[in-house]
């Protein structure tokens, strides 16, 4: 089972671990259980480099490839409300589009603030149609805590999903990750973004990859956030059951909602 594949960060099990180290008063968490970051142990009366070196350079590229330089400036101080309605109520709930992106904002700062601090925390759950700000939100939480030296791996799960096909490639390159190097680095960052777990086509081999991240971290207590434009109804229809009760239970879910996408919104501003 792929679960028993050996952690990323080291070989002890890997789990939530608090540094000794602190950064600005920020008690910050440790990649490494190992070294808790340090990227040397002692061993006798020498310092000898950590074994979590080279995965920590596996994840650095994978990370460097992943987050592209446009999502680099969403912040949370650039997070506009102008585009969601005062009006509009979201029927379910009987609260404005506009009420349902502050709570859905607040639980972001919440995540940030939060994360590092607490020994097990709620990943969170974007939904809304295209064009709500979901990713952008989600980049917002990766920029503050990559800000803070806090490892993220941030994935578009359709890109995910060609990157892991691609390793099957006889082709491919001899300095390429392999499959099993992505897996990793996908469970065991401490933040994981997955993003647009939209309605694509998810066979049974992309669900056993999805399955098999999410539950090595929901049994890790490692979080993740996703978004994603497909009802909280109808996750289950794409991702099956096992997977979806899963999310559930690992993220708290919210709604950023627009009449208008706002794509078209600041296509119109210019
Ligand atoms: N609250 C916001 N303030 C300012 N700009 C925003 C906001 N939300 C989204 N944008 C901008 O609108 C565009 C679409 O946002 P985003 O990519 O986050 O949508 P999405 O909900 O992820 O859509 P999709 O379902 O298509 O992935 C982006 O260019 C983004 O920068
Ligand atoms: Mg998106
Ligand atoms: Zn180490």
């Amino acid at each position: 089972m792929e679960d028993n594949d050996p952690p990323l960060a080291c070989t002890k099990p890997p789990g939530l671990v608090f540094s000794k180290l602190f950064r600005k008063g920020f008690r910050r968490l440790a990649f490494c259980k190992v070294c808790h970051d340090r990227g040397v142990v002692v061993q006798g009366n020498r310092a000898v480099p950590c074994s979590c070196a080279a995965q920590r350079a596996i994840l650095r590229r994978f990370q460097d490839s992943c987050l592209p330089e446009a999502l680099r400036s969403c912040t949370f101080t650039a997070f506009s409300f102008k585009y969601y309605s005062r009006q509009i109520t979201d029927s379910p709930k009987g609260i404005s589009y506009h009420e349902s992106a502050r709570l859905t904002f607040r639980a972001a700062l919440a995540f940030v603030e939060d994360f590092g601090k607490k020994e097990r925390i709620d990943g969170l759950l974007f939904t809304g149609p295209v064009g709500s700000g979901k990713t952008f939100l989600a980049c917002c939480i990766a920029n503050a805590l990559l800000d803070r030296g806090c490892p993220v791996l941030f994935l578009v799960v359709p890109d995910l999903l060609d990157r892991l096909r691609s390793t099957y490639d006889p082709n491919r390159g001899p300095g390429e990750l392999t499959e099993q190097e992505i897996l990793n680095a996908a469970r065991n960052v401490p933040l994981l973004i997955l993003d647009d777990l939209g309605a694509h086509n998810y066979t049974d081999w992309v669900r056993n990859k999805l399955y098999s991240i999410l539950n090595y971290r929901l049994n890790h207590a490692l979080p993740v956030i996703i978004t994603t434009n497909i009802n909280l109804e109808d996750l289950e229809e794409y991702l099956g059951e096992r997977t979806t009760s899963r999310i559930y239970q690992m993220c708290r879910p919210y709604r950023l909602l627009v009449d208008i996408d706002i794509r078209v919104l600041q296509r119109r501003e210019k």
